[in-house]
């Protein structure tokens, strides 16, 4: 018998933190600074309720959905994050083959534990590219066009870390990476990666502005995605730019202390670009009733983070599978107990909010 068997997202990371070294579980679990951004991104889906429609006469809902001219199991898909090495030995290999398993995409890091070419050989669901803009261009450049050759479908550019927001934990740790784990698919030579905090600081172009869009487009034919937009303006002019997707978030926290909840930047972005272009969210969702939310408020599609590397830490691939099923059958049960028969048919009459913002 188990003596606990995980039954919630919220039992996964209890476990997941009794078992890991500290040091590790701050870098994956914190945020920058006092972390209030990180409890907004919680603290918004907290705030919402869902108001349930009877009798729809649907039956069993249908979860999938079609982003970029694919089709998803479901509107839910695995947010890039570095190393999943440190929470198991597989790393992205199991978390690839959890995904696929269950039909959803995975966005592998930039700092991927794990090569491009093994993750391909393991994926039944479509792989995307996350990519940081280094100093040196061409180090970004061979990424993408490597990730591209193994088969992956799209590029991410991540927007919010033009330098890395300050992590308080990790810097009282003086958190270094353990033994063995390292980006699998950046050079080796003349590079430190211990530290990615100072790694970070030296390495990722602090400049970054609009014209990184035509030249990404200039290096790959893949479709193009921005990742760390919480503006109405930023979503404009991404669009404006050519972008074939955005993802709404605040790098979970982990960047500016004091940014919006990304349920609450969501609405300014679907109403301006939403229809136009896929419109994603990450950050905080760890409930099937926090999927539903987000796509009443116009997201295509959500991303999870850190509840799969808690699967990953408790049982490797399947754990993270688990984590992954746990969420989808949530996301069923809450799209029936309110009468929602697609992800298509979520509208922001779904919500209600319960309590009045602070802002
Ligand atoms: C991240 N995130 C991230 N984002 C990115 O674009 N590139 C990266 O390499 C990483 N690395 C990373 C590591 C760890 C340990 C975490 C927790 C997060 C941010 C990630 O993609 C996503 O925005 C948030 O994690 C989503 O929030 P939740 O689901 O973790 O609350």
């Amino acid at each position: 018998v188990m003596a606990e068997r995980p039954l919630t997202l919220a039992d996964y990371a209890r476990l997941a933190r009794s078992g890991m070294e500290s040091a590790t579980w701050d870098f994956i679990e914190g945020g920058a600074g006092e972390e209030r951004t990180l409890a907004a991104n919680l603290e918004a889906f907290d705030r919402v309720r869902l108001r349930t429609r009877v009798l729809s006469g649907g039956g069993d809902p249908d979860l999938a959905t079609t982003v970029l001219g694919r089709r998803w199991a479901a509107p839910v898909g695995i947010a890039p994050m570095a190393y999943h090495t440190l929470a198991c030995p597989e790393g992205e290999v199991a978390t690839v083959q959890a995904a696929g398993a269950a039909g959803l995409p995975v966005v592998v890091s930039t700092f991927a534990g794990r090569s491009f070419e093994e993750l391909a050989g393991a994926a039944t669901a479509p792989l995307w590219l996350q990519v940081y803009c280094f100093r040196d261009r061409s180090t970004t450049q061979r990424l993408i066009e490597r990730a591209r050759d193994a088969g992956f479908e799209a590029v991410v550019l991540t927007v919010d870390t033009p330098r890395l927001g300050r992590r308080l934990r990790d810097l009282r740790n003086g958190f270094r990476l353990p033994d063995g784990v390292r980006p699998a698919n950046l050079p080796s030579a003349g590079a430190d990666y211990s530290s990615p905090a100072d790694h970070g600081r030296t390495e990722l172009d602090p400049a970054l502005d609009w014209s990184v869009v035509p030249w990404l487009r200039s290096v790959s034919p893949l479709p193009v995605l921005l990742k760390g937009i919480t503006t109405a303006e930023d979503a404009g002019r991404a669009v404006a730019a050519g972008v074939d997707g955005i993802v709404v978030s605040n790098h979970g926290g982990r960047q500016l202390d004091g940014g919006l909840g990304t349920l609450d930047a969501l609405a300014e972005v679907t109403a301006e670009v939403g229809g136009h272009v896929p419109v994603l969210l990450d950050g905080g969702v760890r409930r099937g009733t926090d999927v539903l939310a987000a796509l009443a408020l116009g997201a295509d599609a959500v991303l999870v983070g850190r509840p799969v590397l808690h699967g990953l830490a408790v049982d490797g691939r399947r754990g993270a599978a688990d984590v992954i099923d746990i969420l989808l059958e949530e996301l069923a049960d809450a799209m029936v107990l309110t009468g929602t028969r697609s992800p298509a048919e979520a509208r922001p009459s779904l919500l209600r909010e319960v309590r009045p913002s602070l802002l």
